[in-house]
């Protein structure tokens, strides 16, 4: 038994909602340690398909305690949502909590990232979900956050309130935004509190329990290392650490208690809002790559933009994360090319270099291909690593040499059972 952080290696949308429902079948408990409902996390088992935003996707195993940690921000009337989609299918989530640090994604902070988004050019804009991720890590920051702990305590909360609408109406005002009114925020606050106010614990002596008895714990990651705060294409990142690094923060575990980290690596790259993206192909290979991978926005339903895989992007990821095992997702999607190329450096200027550059530098950074051979046959049945063709076998152990980890799982199609785990 151990602690395991599952981990976006490259843009977001690698198939981590899918590894951790696979391993959340023999888990004790999951916790997602950062972002908020911009993530959307495929999952597709015996229940059916689902999109989740907010809630562990270890949600379909009852015997699962699913943890929204310290480090996420939180927005109650999604998370309600979802719950439905859940209860729908009777499932009934009561293995579902909350730690009272998460902070609170109010209507405000929504209203105030489609307006800040709005006012910048093509140029400058993130592409951001507009789910409030921005404003509400900002106000987290600031020191100005209401806390999912602070709606079990009115009075704490009209006081909190009160001291933040002035400031938030004044940024309302400012992009020509309706006002915020306390009653109304108390109100709903008050109807959050009805529906989620006995699932929103103090995680700590829950998670050193479990860390301590030795239970299975998966830390859920949000999105990827290139949209990290500090190790991402910034300013075009989201407001919160994806990397493994943020797992201890987040979760409340010590980097000394993680077992092992797991790099999620799709076998091609795709990135989706704005900023750099070196290996992005404009032509009818990206288009085909989009098709067949089906790479549309699970959370805003955008196109991905795609690209080949880029192996510096994921060497680098392997490095800051320290990666002791990746699982190469949606090898599948490539059973159709006759020839596949993969980044093996960035052309800047007269160098030559194996490392991702600053942002601006990423921007005039042309990739370095090579090529490898098609295997040109499914291997959507593959389910062992001799099942698997000859050059499928090759680009593969390219991708961990490059990436400098070992390749722990192969996943094949979008159901949970399409996996090849490797020894
Ligand atoms: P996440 O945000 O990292 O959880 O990834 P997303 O769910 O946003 O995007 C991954 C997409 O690829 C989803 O549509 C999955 O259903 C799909 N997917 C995951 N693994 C595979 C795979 O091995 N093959 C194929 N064809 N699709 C996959
Ligand atoms: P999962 O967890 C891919 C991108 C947005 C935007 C930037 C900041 O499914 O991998 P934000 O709303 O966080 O302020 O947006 O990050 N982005 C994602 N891209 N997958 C995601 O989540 C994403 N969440 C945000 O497109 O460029
Ligand atoms: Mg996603």
């Amino acid at each position: 038994m151990s602690v395991t952080a599952i981990v976006g290696a490259q843009w977001g949308d690698e198939g981590k909602g899918r590894i951790v429902d696979y391993l959340a079948q023999d888990a004790d408990m999951v916790i997602r340690y950062q972002g908020g409902d911009n993530a959307g996390h495929t999952v597709i088992n015996s229940y059916g398909k689902f999109a989740l935003h907010i809630l562990p996707s270890g949600i379909f195993n009852p015997n699962t305690l699913c943890l929204v940690g310290a480090g996420t921000v939180v927005n109650f009337s999604t998370m309600k949502e979802e719950l439905v989609a859940v209860n729908k299918v009777g499932l009934d989530g009561s293995n579902l909590r909350i730690d009272t640090r998460a902070h609170l994604i109010m209507p405000y902070h929504c209203m105030l990232d489609g307006a800040e988004e709005q006012q910048k050019d093509a140029k400058w804009a993130i592409g951001t979900t507009k789910r409030g991720i921005g404003p509400v890590y900002a106000d987290k920051a600031s020191r100005v956050g209401i806390r999912a702990g602070d709606i079990l305590n009115p009075d704490r909360l009209r006081t909190r309130l009160e001291m933040l609408i002035p400031r938030k109406n004044r940024e309302l005002e400012y992009y020509q935004l309706p006002a915020v009114n306390l009653d109304e925020l108390m109100d709903l606050c008050a109807s959050w509190k009805k529906e989620f106010g006995s699932r929103i614990i103090d995680s700590l002596p829950v998670v050193r329990d479990a860390v301590l008895t030795g239970k299975n714990i998966i830390m859920e990651g949000q999105l990827g290392i290139m949209r990290d705060l500090d190790w991402g294409i910034y300013p075009y990142v989201t407001s919160s650490n994806p990397t493994a690094g943020g797992t201890c923060a987040g979760a409340g575990i010590s980097p000394r208690r993680i077992d092992a980290i797991y790099g999620i690596v799709k076998a091609y790259s795709t990135s989706v809002g704005g900023g750099p993206f070196p290996v992005e192909l404009l032509d009818e290979v990206g288009d085909k790559l989009r098709t067949i991978g089906g790479e549309y926005g699970a959370t805003t339903g955008r196109p991905r933009r795609c690209g080949w895989f880029d192996a510096v992007a994921a060497s680098y990821s392997c490095w800051i994360n320290g990666f002791t095992g990746i699982a190469v997702t949606k090898l599948d999607v490539l059973d159709s090319f006759e020839t596949i190329k993969l980044c093996k450096a960035y052309q800047l200027g007269d160098e030559v270099i194996d490392y991702v550059p600053e942002t601006a530098l990423q921007d005039i950074a042309t990739p370095i291909y090579e090529e490898w051979e098609g295997w040109r046959c499914d291997t959507s049945e593959a389910r062992a690593w001799d099942d698997l063709p000859a050059q499928a076998k090759a680009y593969l152990k390219r991708i961990e040499a490059l990436t400098g980890a070992p390749i722990k799982m192969v996943s094949v199609g979008a159901e949970r059972e399409q996996l090849i785990i490797i020894d």
